[in-house]
């Protein structure tokens, strides 16, 4: 036989052509509690591609569970429609939508080996035995698992199980996985390999994954695109270079990576640049297209790597851009990178990571005068 490897499995679902996998229309969920509504997941629009590595990211109560299981239909949404594939779903049970869902506790049956609990659903459909026996032998190799057919799920560690999980699921060939924060149960290392075994998982079987976690570091090494929420909202939906170079608000800014941001009144906006002006020599500079005009209040943020810091006045090729000067506070060396908290003039402390390059002593002690200068590009406005 000439059939290619993973045939079966890296078929993706049939492509509409360019139709979301998943949308949203206006979906909106109240649960109520206690006699109170609330409002977890409010007026939500979301497209969701064929074949995307799409994660829900956000901190816990944010309403990403409660996204997931509109889209799995075990919850219907208060208001609005769900598609998959351009399909109205809503009010569809959730066996009838083919979407599969990974959880955190694997749910394995405890009394079944590996490759049981792979077949397992295939079984029940009543697939032909020869097929099962391809179908979940090419899911194993898949998942790396080929070999630990035999064993129970108590003979595995939690990221075997984990595997195993993810190819009971896969071996399905759903529209789409949802896994939510499926690796919370792992330490950090395993977590971590995870992440890239995962993401190399999803590319091979082709499969819209829909992925939800509270960790950042986890939707921006594996998503194709992230939606940030907040209390029930989308803050930001873009991909995890957009959402980390141009957080949209000052949640995302603040909920991603390191942010330092300074507010004040723009004293100049001309040829596309606003100007926060502290002193004579300090000043930020911030690229504002027309959105912004003398007297605005505007919030500008930049990122900590972004800057560089000079213990004596920085040279004057150095102070195109933002200029601060101000105090270390803190030092705190990380190997790869020092980290200094400087209280600026701005009012507002700064953090600033410093590549540690070869030759570098610390720039900076704790008590030290110093001058922190960034290129304008490197500024962006906040909540405009
Ligand atoms: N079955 C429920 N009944 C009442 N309130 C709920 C229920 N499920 C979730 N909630 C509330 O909805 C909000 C969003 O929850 P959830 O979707 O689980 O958030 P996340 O997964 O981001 O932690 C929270 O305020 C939560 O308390
Ligand atoms: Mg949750």
């Amino acid at each position: 036989m000439t059939t290619p490897q993973h045939s079966a499995v890296t078929q993706p679902p049939p492509v509409v052509d360019g139709t979301p996998a998943i949308r949203f229309a206006g979906v909106h969920k109240n649960y109520l509690a206690h006699g109170e509504s609330v409002a977890a997941v409010k007026r939500t629009d979301l497209a969701i591609a064929q074949g995307e590595f799409f994660s829900l990211l956000g901190p816990s109560g944010c309403g990403k569970t409660t996204t997931m299981r509109m889209i799995a239909g075990f919850e219907e949404p208060t208001a609005g429609k769900v598609y998959l594939d351009g399909k109205d779903v809503t009010g569809v049970a959730p066996n009838k939508r083919d979407i599969n869902m990974v959880f955190q506790s694997y749910a394995l049956f405890p009394h079944l080996n590996t490759y049981q609990n792979v077949a397992f659903g295939l079984e029940r459909k009543k697939v032909a035995k020869d097929e099962i026996k391809r179908r979940v032998g090419e899911i194993l190799e898949i998942v790396s698992l080929t070999g630990m057919e035999k064993r129970a799920p108590r003979e595995m560690s939690g990221g075997q199980q984990q595997r195993v999980a993810l190819a009971r699921a896969l071996v399905n060939r759903p529209r789409a996985l949802l896994l939510d924060e499926p690796l919370g149960a792992l330490d950090l290392k395993l977590r971590q390999q995870m992440q890239v075994e995962l993401k190399r998982i999803q590319r091979e079987v082709g499969i819209t994954f829909v992925y939800v976690t509270h960790d950042q570091g986890e939707a921006l090494t594996m998503s194709d695109r992230i939606a940030v929420m907040n209390a029930g909202v989308i803050e930001q939906l873009g991909t995890p270079r957009e959402i980390y170079e141009r957080p949209a608000t000052r949640f995302v800014a603040g909920f991603i990576g390191t942010s330092n941001i300074v507010e004040g009144r723009c004293q100049r906006a001309e040829n596309g640049l606003a100007l926060l002006s502290y002193t004579q020599q300090d000043r930020v500079v911030v690229p504002c297209g027309s959105a912004v005009r003398a007297g605005d209040k505007i919030e500008v943020s930049v990122r900590p790597e972004k800057i560089d810091l000079h213990r004596g006045v920085p040279p004057v090729s150095a102070t195109g851009g933002s200029v601060l000067s101000g105090i270390v506070n803190e030092v705190v060396y990380h190997g790869t990178s020092t980290n200094y908290t400087v209280a600026t003039a701005a009012g507002a402390d700064f953090t600033v990571f410093d590549q540690n390059a070869s030759n570098a002593d610390d720039l900076a002690d704790r008590g030290d005068r110093v001058y922190l200068t960034w290129a304008p590009q490197h500024s962006y406005l906040i909540g405009v």
